[in-house]
């Protein structure tokens, strides 16, 4: 198997509802359908309902003149809108990958899906108000057709618990990418959307956290191996996740430009610099180091060099 996408624009349809799970035909070879076939639509309904919804988010409170001033926070707002559309292809690919632990697959399923596909309808809800003229379907369709070849099962960690280590890479990503906009944002409505989103994303870190110490106390993997999985996943979002997107919004807000990577480079160069102003360097700290679980007088030795060097892939320089 090489590709997971389902590129199916209208399941994903702006209404704030997940796709409905009951439309999954069941396969009793898989987790998720099992889980989906026992207890359909109600436990889904359940589990999220006290969970914010799109209807919560106040999108006639935009301020157009403040939320138009910077492209560059557009951009990264679409791009980011993608990579949340496009979960539903690491979904897949976890929950085959996690088949026999059905706390891992009923998670994902519930909760973690439906929570990222709503973090890309509010964004591309929000895109669509405030950058009309940006073609969001005809850049996601181009995205998930290059993303789907990075997302592949054969791509996921050498072992259950060095995979969630690197989920939590991802989660810690995500939860610092939403307070570095939070940080820099001036528009209220996108500071809203993105306070919320970014809470979803350390709630995820939490669970992911807690799979691994469930996945590591049988595993007993050394540091070395730990250190080495996440040094390994930042470097991935950063070359696959973020460049991939950043290069299909350049894409589609300059067509013209389309082959001229070094006007691509200029571009990200922008996105790259907000960043690193914004960053919330002791945060990313902090949840990436949790995996290694570092004794607290190991901590300066391993943790600040370990914490440099994320910061220097993260920035391109390794
Ligand atoms: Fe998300
Ligand atoms: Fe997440």
């Amino acid at each position: 198997m090489k590709k997971n996408a389902r590129v199916d624009l209208e399941t994903r349809g702006d209404s704030g509802i997940a796709p409905a799970v009951a439309e999954v035909p069941p396969d009793p070879a898989n987790a998720a359908s099992r889980i989906r076939s026992s207890s359909p639509i109600q436990a889904a309904t359940t589990a999220r309902s006290t969970h914010w919804q799109i209807r919560d988010i106040d999108f006639d409170a935009i301020d157009f003149a403040a939320a138009r001033t910077d492209e560059t926070l557009l951009a990264i707002v679409a791009s980011a809108s993608m990579i949340e559309f496009a979960s539903d292809i690491y979904t897949a690919n976890l929950v085959q990958y996690y088949s026999t632990d059905s706390e891992v697959g009923d998670w994902l399923t519930r909760h973690w899906e439906p929570e990222e596909l709503q973090h890309g309808r509010a964004l591309r809800a929000y895109i669509g108000r405030v950058w009309p003229s940006f073609d969001w379907e005809r850049t996601f369709k181009s995205f998930v057709e290059d993303y789907s070849n990075y997302c592949v099962v054969e791509e996921l960690g050498p072992t259950p618990a060095l995979e969630m280590a690197a989920r939590c890479v991802v989660e810690t990503g995500t939860a610092t990418l939403y307070r570095a906009i939070h940080e820099y944002a001036r528009e209220p409505v996108l500071r809203d959307i993105v306070r919320r989103i970014g809470e979803d994303e350390v709630g995820h870190f939490k669970h992911f956290y807690r799979y691994f110490k469930k996945y590591q106390d049988r595993e007993k993997l050394n540091r070395y191996k730990i250190a080495k999985t996440l040094l390994g996943r930042v470097a991935e979002v950063r070359r696959d996740d973020a460049a991939c997107a950043f290069r299909h919004v350049f894409t589609g807000r300059f067509p013209e430009f389309a082959d001229d990577s070094s006007r691509l480079q200029s571009w990200t160069g922008d996105i790259y610099r907000m960043f690193k102003q914004h960053y919330p360097y002791p945060m990313a700290a902090k949840m990436l180091l949790a995996p290694l679980d570092l004794p607290p007088k190991l901590k300066p030795w391993i943790g600040t060099p370990l914490a440099c060097t994320v910061r220097l892939i993260m920035w391109g320089r390794l």
